[in-house]
């Protein structure tokens, strides 16, 4: 079995699927060394996955928690609606403690929940959590490649695209948000080439954007962090687009760490600086202050692989997000269309819309 053939719906790689009552994910710790596929047959696995980022990314974290939630559902031995109900809310909170940032989870388990009084049953409980969460998956990669056409209008043949992190097929189910731009572009007849960060520390520009690019025959070049002011200096870069953990009603961003250097540095060369998400990125109702942005492991910073490249002894931080403030983002791409500015209107007439 190839990847791809378990889901019709998508040429590209398939981070996540359902399986015969299991949940199909590539290990995206294993690569670009290894493309290796996990099978978790509970919801503990997959929220274990989830916590050692096996599957990250905030789409692919939605859909994973919904899976969670159906293989929370198929495994039950309960007899009774409330006990199948009491299981699943547990099922909830394990998935919903893995990361605190990337707003999708919550909404994948909230769409999952929303649904849940309408049924009567334990089997109707089990069948109707596992349709919606391959519904959930399906809807993903459609979403994906509608942003992916706005997107791709605003990119002109022969142009350079910097990206930072995975916003990729790995970071969703398939295709991607800000690589599912560049997907679109390619598929449009368009020349266009990629510039990824690393993406310090975990490297979720070499070990995975590069991967999937190379993959798919789509021209990309790697660059340090720390190169990203040099090439705009020096005019390398034409557009930037990045994916995004979650948005609020304000336009502010929160995205992997550094994303808000890059953007910083685009105003400042006048390079257009896009941020390619779904509308279940969009966080409407909290501000600033009540975000939790995820601290990871010192190990992340101090060691690469088991070598050590920091002293003993010395004080990290290791923030996994930041913020990029609104008058920073030229535009939000969302499977509706590109939100401009001033984002407070623009974003509410788009909810306001569907
Ligand atoms: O820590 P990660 O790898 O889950 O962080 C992922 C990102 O920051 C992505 O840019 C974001 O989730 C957008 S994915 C379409």
């Amino acid at each position: 079995m190839t990847l791809d053939q378990k889901n019709p719906r998508s040429n590209y790689l398939t981070t996540i699927f359902w399986d015969n009552d299991s949940v199909k994910l590539i290990d995206q710790t294993k690569l670009p060394e290894k493309l290796e596929i996990i099978t978790c047959l509970t919801y503990q696995e997959l929220a274990h996955c989830i916590k050692r980022l096996a599957i990250r990314g905030a789409p692919a974290i939605g859909v994973a928690a919904a899976m969670g939630l159906a293989l929370c559902a198929v495994k039950s031995k309960a007899t009774s609606k409330s006990r199948i109900l009491e299981e699943l809310k547990s099922a909830y909170h394990t998935l919903l403690e893995t990361r605190p940032t990337a707003v999708n989870l919550k909404w994948g388990l909230d769409t999952i929940f929303r649904e849940l009084d309408k049924y009567e049953t334990v089997e109707e409980i089990k069948k109707n959590v596992v349709a919606s969460a391959i519904k959930l998956s399906q809807e993903d990669i459609a979403i994906n490649k509608k942003l992916g056409k706005f997107g791709s209008d605003l990119i002109k043949d022969g142009d350079v695209v910097m990206t930072h992190c995975n916003a990729g097929a790995l970071a969703t189910v398939s295709y991607g948000t800000a690589l599912g731009v560049i997907r679109s572009v390619k598929e449009s007849g368009k020349k266009i080439s990629v510039i990824a960060t690393e993406t310090r520390p975990v490297m979720q520009g070499s070990r995975l954007t590069a991967f999937e690019l190379v993959h798919d025959e789509i021209d990309v070049s790697l660059i340090p962090d720390t190169a990203v002011g040099h090439l705009m200096a020096n005019k390398m870069i034409d557009k930037v687009i990045v994916g995004a953990d979650r948005i609020l009603r304000t336009g502010h961003v929160y995205n992997k760490i550094g994303t808000y250097q890059v953007a910083l540095l685009s105003k400042s060369h006048g390079i257009p600086f896009y941020v390619a998400a779904p509308l279940s990125t969009f966080d409407l109702k909290s501000s600033t202050e009540e975000i939790t942005i995820e601290e990871r492991s010192v190990e992340e910073v101090t060691k690469i692989g088991d070598k050590r490249v920091a002293p003993a002894g010395v004080r990290i931080f290791n923030p996994a997000f930041d913020v990029t403030p609104p008058d920073l983002v030229a535009g939000i791409i969302t499977e509706k269309g590109i939100i401009y500015p001033p984002y407070e209107k623009n974003v509410q007439a788009i909810f306001d819309g569907i």
